[in-house]
Parts: structure tokens; sequence; C-alpha cells
């Protein structure tokens, strides 16, 4: 398991739950020693600290057992935030990282599956009307989710010439509560951070109204896992996984009812410069729920979880 983060503690979570062992790999970029180190009660647990774009690191972690069933390669600088890093680090993690997790895989551990997080955001920053796995590469405004497409050709590539077995699942913006939760506004998914907003008595600020896809973090673990679990032969797959279209005035909405049904004022501040649209929300398929899966969770479930979290916390 490369990168223990906000999504990668939610799959650690739920591979310790199925009685499976896990080997974890994180410099702590942006991940949370205190969640982690209760993983590390866990005997099925065992961390190497260190990064990704080190061969030893990686080669350690998948030499710390010849029994793997899958690779799951989470590690990334993920944040679209301007301020998160230098862009010379987001190149060096999402770029070199994941060629130097597939070079150590293919020369050590042939034939084990590797599963990459990618993001819808691939599609553009404004999902188009109909989105399904064919859907071509749309506009990019940042680095993070720019490294996305080169990472799954990447994974095509080392499928191809190595008959790697790589599974993409291009997850929608991720939201609910997971062992490793953020509180630094850089590392936040926008519905996190609302909730996190509004428990606070900050205002949500809304700066763009273009259509996302979403999907709760148990979901999106779940559906990381299901990718692995289900190769039956080496190639290359891209799957969606998304629970949902929305939009971040929607969220911002949602959040302040939410909010009213626990006596909690909510302001939202619109920045935005409203864009022609008719009001329908696109539409976005998944050859992973034509295949079986089906997500569980909902928008308005996991943002009341979410607000509840940071509500206890900040009292
Ligand atoms: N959160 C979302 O909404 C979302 C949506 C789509 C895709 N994704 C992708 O899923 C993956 C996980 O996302 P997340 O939200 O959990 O992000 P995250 O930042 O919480 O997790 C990434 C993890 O990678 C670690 N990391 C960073 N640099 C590293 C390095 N050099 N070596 C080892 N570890 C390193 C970080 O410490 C962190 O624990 C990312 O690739 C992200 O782009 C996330």
């Amino acid at each position: 398991m490369f990168g223990v983060g906000y999504i990668g503690s939610r799959v650690v979570q739920e591979l310790l739950f199925q009685g499976r062992d896990v080997i974890a790999v994180d410099n702590f970029f942006a991940s949370d020693r205190r969640a982690i180190g209760a993983f590390r009660q866990a005997h099925a647990f065992s961390l190497v600290e260190g990064s990704i774009v080190d061969p030893a690191t990686v080669e350690q972690a998948l030499r710390l057992t010849a029994d793997i069933d899958s690779v799951y390669l989470l590690a990334a600088q993920a944040s679209a935030h301007p301020d998160a890093a230098p862009p010379e680090y987001s190149e060096e993690v999402n770029l070199r990282g994941p060629r130097i997790v597939l070079d150590a895989v293919a020369r050590l551990r042939p034939g084990v599956p590797v599963v990459f997080a990618s993001s819808t955001r691939v599609y553009g920053t404004a999902l188009p009307d109909e989105v399904d796995e064919t859907t071509p590469y749309g506009v990019m405004t940042d680095l993070a989710h720019l490294s996305k497409c080169y990472v799954e050709k990447l994974l095509e590539m080392y499928a191809a010439i190595h008959h790697l077995p790589c599974r993409v699942v291009r997850l929608g913006l991720a939201y609910g509560v997971a062992p490793v939760m953020k509180t630094d506004i850089r590392f936040m998914t926008a519905p996190n951070l609302f909730c996190y907003q509004a428990a606070t008595g900050c205002p949500l600020e809304v700066r763009s109204d273009a259509p996302l896809a979403l999907i709760h973090v148990e979901d999106a673990a779940r559906a990381l896992l299901w990718a692995g679990d289900t190769v039956h032969d080496a190639g290359f797959v891209v799957y969606n996984g998304a629970s949902g279209v929305s939009s971040i005035p929607l969220i911002a909405e949602e959040v302040r009812r939410i909010g009213e049904t626990r006596g909690v004022e909510v302001v939202i501040r619109n920045r935005i410069q409203r864009t022609e649209r008719d009001g329908r929300l696109p539409t976005i398929r998944s050859a992973l729920e034509l295949a079986g899966f089906s997500p569980r969770r909902e928008l308005g479930e996991g943002l009341s979880e979410t607000l509840d979290y940071f509500m206890v916390r900040s009292q």
C-alpha cells in the first residue's frame, strides 16, 4: 500500500477489518502519525517510512513478504492548492514515484496487480455532460491532476511491456470520515473543508460552479479494493469510481441545510461568475458498476457524519 493518507487510511482499515496483512509506505508528507500509529498496534500492519522516489524504500516494502495479493498506488502530492507543495515536489513524487514502483513490481513481484488511484478530473476541471471511461482527457488546471494522465499511460505501458495487471480507478472528489482526517485547508477536499468551516464558524467560499463527480471515502476504498480483488488477467483496465455528480454551490447549500438541523448557522460567500448552464448535471457511467460494484453511501449522509466529526472536535 503506497500512500496512507485520507483515502489510503480507509483502504488500510478495510483490509485489516477483512483480516488481511498490510505493508504500508508513506513519508508523512500529508498524513497523520497518530492515526497511522493506531494501525501499528495491529500485528497485520507494517509500515516502511520513506519516499516512493527512493528505490531502496520501495524494494524493502515489496520484499517484506513473498505473498503480495495487490499493490495499491495512492502515494502522491494530491492537492491542487497552489501552496500545497513546490511544483518540483509534485513532479518528483507524482511522475517519477509511480515509475519507480512499477519498475520494482515488474522486477520483484511480476504478475501482482497494481491499482492506481486516478481522478475523474482527467476529464477536465468541469465534468463534460456525458462521461464514461472512453471520454477523452480534458483541460487540466494543476500539476497534481495533470500527472494522473501520465501515470495512467505509464500503467498502460507496463501492462503492455511487462504484462503487469494494471487497474486504474478514476475516483470522484472524496468526502466523509476516514482514520486520517485533514484540517490543513491546503489538503482538504471541498466537501470536508465546508464541513470543517461550518463546524468552526467560518464562512464557506464558493469559487466555482463547475460540475464534479463525487464518492464517499468508504466507497472509494471499496472501489480500489474491488479493482484489485477482481483481476482475472494481465492487461490495462480503467474504471470510473464515482457515486454521483454535484457542484460546489450545491454542496455548500447541502452543508448549510445540514447545519440548520444541528442549530449551526452557516454563511455562504459566492465568489463565482456564473457560467451558462441549463441546471442539468452531467451523467457519469462506470464500468465498475456494470461489473457488479455498487457504491453504498450518499452525499447527504457523508456530509452529516463529517460535520458531526468536526463539531465534536471543535468544542
Ligand atoms: N481525495 C480525493 O478526493 C481524491 C480524488 C481522486 C483521486 N485521488 C487520489 O487518490 C490518492 C490518495 O488521495 P488522498 O486524498 O488520500 O491524498 P493524501 O494526500 O491524503 O494521501 C497521499 C499520501 O501520499 C503520501 N506521500 C506524499 N508524498 C510521498 C512520497 N514521496 N512517498 C511516500 N508517500 C508520499 C502522503 O503523505 C499521503 O499520506 C492520490 O493519488 C489522489 O490524487 C484523491
